[in-house]
């Protein structure tokens, strides 16, 4: 079978695919396709394996009914139309868990980066303003014993709470479609209302999916009712925040800060003002980003395509 590769992966997902037989075509420009390039690409394959933001909505399904598999190399999948793949009886893998550790880390990398203004003071000493030492000057705030808001409690989630638990002893706050027993029962974590997650967190970490119900909800409102000394971290999808919102929160003091590896839009603009701040720390998307993880995520996604040609049911999907 042929198989069409959107970007350069992993060589262990690749390997597992040659290794099947297979042809691999993978798109080595560095740029994103458009959604006619990948349309006419898949015309001419069996498989995709899709790498980035690709639209997988009614209009390629409608015209890529031929593709026998199709996994994205992300756990997320706010670019997938899921009622459109199920329309046309597609089955879309994912790369869930694996990841979830990874991302976790940034999460905790930017919580306690924003909370020493860390990129902004490691920026000044290459223009030259490392002055001399001032006692109140470059002053953070310190995690310990602070709470950690959690905006949907899964994997990820999960791991940020343990990793903070660990190393600051936070209390853990979450706000989620459904109650997460696990994490109550071995965290401690409580259960609240949005309004008392945005009302009493020290730091609010987003690790939803980003969806109708919850693109945006991060704005000008829902800021105003948190702390003026909170940190608001966004490791998920830049869709749940409302960037310009966020922006005039951090500058009027609304908030204390932001860390930020993912953005609205991506790229972020060179000339963003949340990049001048100093308390925002923001990253290039790259919360998946060691060896391990997007070794394991290629391996995953390769899986998922030798499956679903098989005619076998895919080792993780977004959709039955
Ligand atoms: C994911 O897996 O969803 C990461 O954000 C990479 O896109």
């Amino acid at each position: 079978m042929k198989i069409f590769i959107t970007r350069i992966i992993p060589a262990k997902g690749l390997q597992l695919l040659k290794d099947a037989g297979h042809t691999i075509t993978q798109y080595e420009e560095k740029r994103p396709l458009t959604q006619e390039e990948l349309i006419e690409a898949c015309s001419r394959h069996d498989a995709l394996l899709s790498v980035g933001p690709n639209k997988l909505d009614e209009t390629f399904f409608s015209r890529c009914k031929h593709l026998k598999a199709i996994s994205l190399l992300s756990v997320g999948y706010d670019n997938v139309d899921v009622a459109a793949a199920n329309k046309y009886r597609m089955a879309i893998g994912n790369t869930p868990g694996v990841l979830s550790g990874a991302t976790a880390d940034t999460a905790f990398l930017l919580m306690l980066a924003v909370s020493r203004k860390a990129f902004f003071l490691s920026n000044k000493i290459g223009r030259g303003e490392w002055g001399f030492f001032e006692p109140t000057a470059g002053l953070g705030i310190e995690l310990n014993n602070k709470t950690l808001g959690i905006f949907g409690l899964g994997r990820i989630g999960m791991e940020l709470a343990k990793k903070s638990i660990g190393a600051y002893n936070m209390n853990i706050i979450y706000h989620n479609r459904h109650h997460n027993e696990v994490a109550e029962k071995e965290l401690g974590a409580r259960y609240v209302s949005f309004e008392e997650l945005l009302r009493e967190s020290d730091v609010l970490s987003v690790h939803a999916n980003l969806s109708p119900e919850t693109k945006g909800v991060f704005n000008a409102n829902t800021f105003s009712q948190m702390k003026s000394s909170a940190i608001f971290i966004n490791t998920a999808r830049g869709g749940l925040h409302n960037e310009e919102d966020l922006t005039a929160a951090v500058k009027n003091g609304t908030i204390w800060g932001a860390g930020l590896d993912v953005t609205n839009p991506e790229p972020m603009k060179p000339d963003s003002p949340l990049l001048t701040m100093p308390t925002v720390c923001i990253l290039p998307h790259i919360g998946s980003a060691t060896m391990e993880t997007r070794d394991a995520m290629s391996e995953i996604a390769a899986r998922n395509i030798l499956a679903a040609l098989a005619g076998e049911k895919m080792p993780h999907a977004i959709n039955p």
